[in-house]
């Protein structure tokens, strides 16, 4: 039997779960559902990254043991995940014991092959990154201490003994290997990248700290603790039985390594294509068959990070939207291997686009017009005349052809076209169905045979793309089987195996609304709502671990509170009769524009509850799109003196939190309904 091996890359614990992490699992997911349902003996893996430096740092600011801290957050990732019913074999943890026995036999291997030595590392450190810089990689902050180029903070120097990975010498070997297989890392451009790095030379890496406790000790050498990195990427085999007996130790690992597809995001590229390869070379065992490394979600046009802020909270989305409808989406919307950008106002539309309008659609009136015409029978495929008769056989080539190249685009990993070619056919089923006109043909006896070669042929086309579909939507397409009448789970189905026509004379299941159709306005006012809460909850968050972080300029016209004004240590009191002269009223905004050659400033007309609404200017033009803000409250100043700005009056200021390192503004709201003009206190 074919066999497949999918895998994700996996979770730091140091933050919390959202889009950016889903994705990949929920890709991977529909990969390994989409192989089983064509017979592969199929191992998808995913997990989490648990150790390293940043993580005992984030224990220790929560006063938590680290293995506390990090079971916590794995918790946390399992039950954001939980509702998606990932089908993956196995949840990869790298504080596990069988983990770490297993990676010091890596190490062991590849020492004994020579290509480990010990010697002193002198240099610059990222415990965010996990990342050793050189200066050539970095700029200098203000005291001269090269700064991370991804995390934009201080490195840390760290000169200590460290145990080197003999990377320099396997420059060779990894082009041979990048030429030769020029599937090992996709897409192309991805692959040209990579190729040109390692043409440039490659450094021996340093894989080892004796700074860092959390990790895995070295074999024989227990004051130092292996590279995160190479502690990481061995997961990838540990979890499989390599250098242990989980799940069947060595003959498991032999059935599935190589791994047909490892799906990584394009920020962790190098690492899997550069680094793994050569620890595998450096022990003797062969390198994965593909490496694919896809784009990043954006929100506002900027990767969704923590430190950003922007992060989609799953909370949030999995309230409002099926998981079919967020896998639905993920998968074709992004074209897989490019970045993508999410907004829950694209999401809406498609999911009532594709799936309301397209799919739920066909499936309820083909379904519906049974029950009413046919007693709730699939009707044979009647005699028609000639001309409908053509027209049923070219919606059945067209099913066919569309299963035929939803295959084969799957297989490249192209998931959208994959898509769009499924919705082709059922827009065109659905295009048959408007022509025909079945309500018209039920009228007239003598249209009988007409009538059932409509339904039959809608019926059948609807079965295929169902079974077709599983992968992609479980939930949803199990429940059409069911009102199909079917047996079984359409996701065990494998689609080659249908005959057309084979579903006349089953009877029909209840037809159920399978994606209502959203309303727009209504689930986007409480998701703005709710979002606003998570941020401000994230707002808190980020306070407490960043301390130290420094004030950022406030906006203009934005009254923003600095993360650390809040956490100074020696606290300035005001009196309540100072504070009671500053005058907060909650306002809506009427209109909102942008103001020419001024990006960084909006023009608001905002109605605080008084006989004429006002005009205020604020500096958040670089964040908010002022169509978007039209309708919403927000909390003003009221009695700020106006000012000018670009020879515009602002009659008050708005409130925003200030969030992250970029002091990006959030606007300050309410969760329930409160009328204009009334007052804070
Ligand atoms: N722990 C490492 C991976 C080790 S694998 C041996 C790591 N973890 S991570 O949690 O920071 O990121 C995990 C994955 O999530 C990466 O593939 C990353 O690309 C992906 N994403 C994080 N944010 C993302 C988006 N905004 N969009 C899409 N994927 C993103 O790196």
């Amino acid at each position: 039997m074919n066999r497949f091996y999918v895998t994700t890359p996996i979770y730091y614990v140091n933050s919390h779960p959202h889009l950016g992490h889903l994705y990949t699992t929920l890709v991977a997911d529909t990969v390994a559902r989409y192989k089983r349902q064509r017979g592969f003996d199929t191992f998808f893996l995913t997990g989490t990254d648990e150790h390293g430096l940043n993580i005992e740092r984030a224990a220790e600011k929560n006063g938590l043991p680290v293995k506390q801290h990090v079971d916590n957050i794995v918790n946390e990732f399992k039950t954001a995940f939980a509702p998606y019913g990932l089908t993956n074999d196995h949840w990869v943890r790298t504080t596990d014991d069988y983990h770490k026995r297993a990676v010091q036999e890596l190490w062991r291997r590849a020492q004994a092959n020579g290509y480990i030595y010990k010697g002193k590392y002198e240099g610059w450190y990222c415990a965010n990154c996990n990342e050793f810089y050189t200066e050539n990689d970095t700029k200098a902050g203000d005291d001269g201490t090269p700064i991370c180029p991804t995390h934009d903070r201080p490195l840390d120097r760290v000169s200590e003994e460290s145990y080197f990975f003999k990377l320099s010498q396997f420059q060779d070997r990894l082009i041979e290997l990048y030429e030769k297989n020029p599937n090992f890392i996709r897409p192309e451009t991805r692959r040209n990248e990579v190729m040109s790095f390692v043409r440039g030379g490659l450094n021996d890496l340093s894989i080892s700290r004796v700074s860092v406790k959390w990790g895995i000790p070295v074999p024989d050498d227990p004051e130092h603790t292996v590279y995160v990195w190479f502690d990481a990427l061995s997961n990838y085999i540990t979890a499989i039985g390599f250098g242990n007996d989980q799940f069947g130790g060595e003959e498991h690992f032999q059935k599935y390594w190589p791994a047909d597809l490892q799906l990584v995001g394009k920020d962790i590229l190098r690492f899997h294509t550069v680094y793994w390869p050569a620890f595998l070379m450096a022990a003797d065992l062969p390198v994965p068959r593909t490496v694919f490394a896809h784009g990043m979600w954006l929100s506002g046009g900027r990767k969704m990070s923590k430190t950003l802020g922007n992060v989609i909270d799953l909370a949030v989305l999995r309230k409002h939207f099926t998981t079919d409808a967020v896998r639905y989406f993920c998968l074709r919307e992004m074209v897989f291997g490019q970045d993508g950008d999410f907004t829950y106002e694209t999401l809406l539309e498609r999911v009532n686009a594709g799936l309301a309008n397209g799919l739920g659609n066909l499936a309820s009136r083909t379904l519906t017009m049974i029950g009413r015409y046919c007693d709730g029978v699939v009707p044979p495929p009647g005699q028609a005349e000639a001309e409908l008769t053509a027209r049923a056989r070219e919606v059945r080539e067209a099913v066919a052809q569309a299963i035929a190249q939803f295959d084969r685009e799957f297989d490249q990993y192209n998931f959208s076209r994959a898509l769009d070619t499924a919705w082709s056919a059922i827009e065109r089923v659905d295009k048959f169905l408007s022509d025909a006109k079945p309500w018209n043909l039920a009228k007239s006896p003598d249209q009988r045979g007409s009538l059932e070669l409509v339904l039959s042929t809608a019926t059948e086309a609807l079965r295929h793309l169902t079974v077709l579909l599983a992968p992609v939507l479980p939930n949803a397409t199990e429940e059409i089987w069911q009102s199909l009448g079917e047996t079984g789970k359409a996701g065990e189905v494998a689609p080659n195996s249908l005959e057309w026509s084979e579903s006349t004379g089953k009877r029909i299941g209840e037809v159920k609304p399978i994606f209502p159709k959203l309303d727009k306005t209504k689930v986007m006012d409480e998701i703005k709502q709710e979002e606003a809460a998570s941020q401000a909850a994230r707002t808190e968050e980020n306070k407490e671990q960043q301390p130290a972080q420094a004030p950022v300029e406030a906006a203009q016209a934005v009254v923003t509170t600095p993360a650390a004004s809040l956490s100074a240590a020696e606290p300035s009191y005001i009196t309540i009769d100072d504070f009671a002269k500053v005058e907060l009223r909650v306002g809506q905004i009427l209109t909102a524009e942008r103001i020419p050659k001024a990006d960084k400033l909006l023009k608001f007309t905002i109605d605080l509850g008084e006989a004429e609404p006002r005009q205020i200017l604020a500096g958040i033009a670089q964040y908010y799109e002022p169509e978007k803000l039209i309708g919403r409250k927000v909390i003003v100043v009221a009695n700020l003196a106006p000012r000018k700005m670009r020879g515009l009056e602002s009659q008050g200021m708005i409130l925003a939190a200030s969030v992250g390192e970029e002091g990006r503004p959030v606007l300050a709201g309410f969760l329930e309904e409160v009328p204009n003009g009334a007052k804070l206190k």
